[in-house]
This record gives structure tokens, C-alpha cells and sequence, in this order.
């Protein structure tokens, strides 16, 4: 199976390098992985994903997503790994004046693909998160699982190779959590899709194999 992120040595701080808060992590992640990211509080978690969609460069080591160094990539390029990356939030990040229809196709938007393609896109994804109804209200008119649905659908809109999600479900209930885990699980078994998910909470069912680290200490551990 082929390396989709590759850390070697990887070292990430803030504060000009001053306060490191992963030392020294070493991990592979294939094609396909689903992996669970948990561990304390202000451990790293949301950070480590940060540097996978290179919103924080690493200080030390070497973090490859996609074959690209974020250590040191340019703007251009990073634009350009970014149309590969899908990313979930936990407060979903939906654009409030906008209709559930146009937020979903909002990354095809970005990146000018033609209105047929957007509007037959659109479709088919709310008939897959199940909002076909919903398309064109707006975001507060609908339940939190119902917009973490549009923010899952829209992470999904340009197919990625990789999902990156930082606490989908934090703010939902049990029956919309496993809502989200469903759709996730979907994609990756579906469409091979790498699915990164930072959770406090496990699914309590889950039928695809998974991997599971552990950020504790400034370490990333796999559990075995
Ligand atoms: N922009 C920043 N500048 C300086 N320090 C930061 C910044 N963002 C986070 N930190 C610090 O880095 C550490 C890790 O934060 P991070 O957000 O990655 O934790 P987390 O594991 O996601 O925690 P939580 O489970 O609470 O979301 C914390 O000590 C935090 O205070
Ligand atoms: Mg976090």
C-alpha cells in the first residue's frame, strides 16, 4: 500500500521554535488508513493536523503529506496539496449567508469548476449525507448534525485522498456522532479515502479496521 503522510523525527513548537509540543515523532500512514488521533487535553492533537495542512510548518525532522515537504513548502504548492485534503471541524466552519447547497460546493467553487459540475456534484452528495431536502436553507436553520452533515459533505465534494478531522462529533450526540462515523467510515472503504479523525470519544461501533495514536508527552504512540 502506498505512504499517503510520512513523519520522521517530526518536532512541532510555537512560539518561534520556543515551546515544542511533539518531539521527535516518527509514523507512516498508507492508502486506506482510517486513524483515530486521541490523548489529553493540549497534548498536540489539533496541532499535528495543523501541520498536515500545513497551517504550522515543523520545526524539526520531515512531515511529507502527499510526497510534499511541509517543512518547507511554498505557497503555491501547499494551494495546490490542499485540493487533495478534505478538512471536518468540530464547530463545523459553515458560511452562515450562504445555502446548504452553495457551502458543499464551495471548494468547487474555489477552484472554478463549471456549474453543471457543481450542481450534478451538489446533488449527489446531499442525497449521500441525506440533506437533499434541506438544500437551500441556511446553515442555523438546521440541527448541529444536520450542519456537521454539510460540513462533512463538503470536505468530501472534490473527492480528497485525505480526510482531515479535528473532533467531528464534539459537539453532537450520540445518534448524529455515529451519523458522521458512518459517513466517514463510507469514504474510506468506499472510495480508499485516508481518514484522519482527532476524538475524544471513540464510536462505539465501528465495522472497518482501524489504527489508533496516542499523543501523550510530546510523543506520538500507536496502540497495538
Ligand atoms: N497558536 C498557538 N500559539 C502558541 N501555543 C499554542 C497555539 N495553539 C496551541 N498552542 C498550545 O499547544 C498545546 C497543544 O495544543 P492543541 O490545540 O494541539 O491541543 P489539543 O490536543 O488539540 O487539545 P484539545 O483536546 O483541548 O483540543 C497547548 O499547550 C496549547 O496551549
Ligand atoms: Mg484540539
Amino acid at each position: 500500500m502506498s505512504t499517503v503522510i510520512s513523519a520522521k523525527n517530526l518536532t512541532l513548537a510555537y512560539d518561534n521554535g520556543r515551546n515544542e509540543i511533539i518531539k521527535n515523532a516518527s509514523f507512516e500512514i498508507r492508502k486506506g488508513d482510517f486513524v483515530f488521533i486521541t490523548g489529553p487535553s493540549g497534548s498536540g492533537k489539533s496541532t499535528l493536523l495543523k501541520s498536515l495542512y500545513g497551517e504550522i510548518r515543523p520545526k524539526e525532522g520531515s512531515l511529507l503529506v502527499g510526497g510534499v515537504e511541509m517543512r518547507n513548502v511554498k505557497a503555491r504548492k501547499l494551494q495546490e496539496l490542499r485540493k487533495h485534503l478534505g478538512i471536518i471541524f468540530q464547530d463545523y466552519r459553515l458560511i452562515n449567508e450562504w445555502t446548504v447547497e452553495k457551502n458543499i460546493v464551495l471548494p468547487l467553487m474555489i477552484d472554478g469548476y463549471p456549474l453543471d459540475v457543481q450542481e450534478a456534484q451538489a446533488q449527489r452528495l446531499l442525497k449521500h449525507v441525506k440533506l437533499s431536502e434541506h438544500a437551500d436553507r441556511y446553515p442555523l436553520e438546521l440541527s448541529g448534525g444536520e450542519q456537521q452533515r454539510v460540513g462533512v459533505a463538503r470536505a468530501l465534494s472534490k473527492n480528497p485522498v485525505v480526510i482531515l478531522a479535528d473532533e467531528p462529533t464534539g459537539n453532537l450526540d450520540e445518534y448524529s456522532s455515529n451519523v458522521i462515523w458512518d459517513l466517514l467510515e463510507n469514504a474510506c472503504k468506499q472510495l480508499q479515502t485516508t481518514v484522519l479523525v482527532v476524538t475524544h470519544k471513540m464510536p462505539t461501533v465501528f465495522s472497518l479496521p482501524y489504527r489508533h495514536f496516542i499523543i501523550e508527552s510530546r510523543g506520538v504512540y500507536e496502540v497495538r
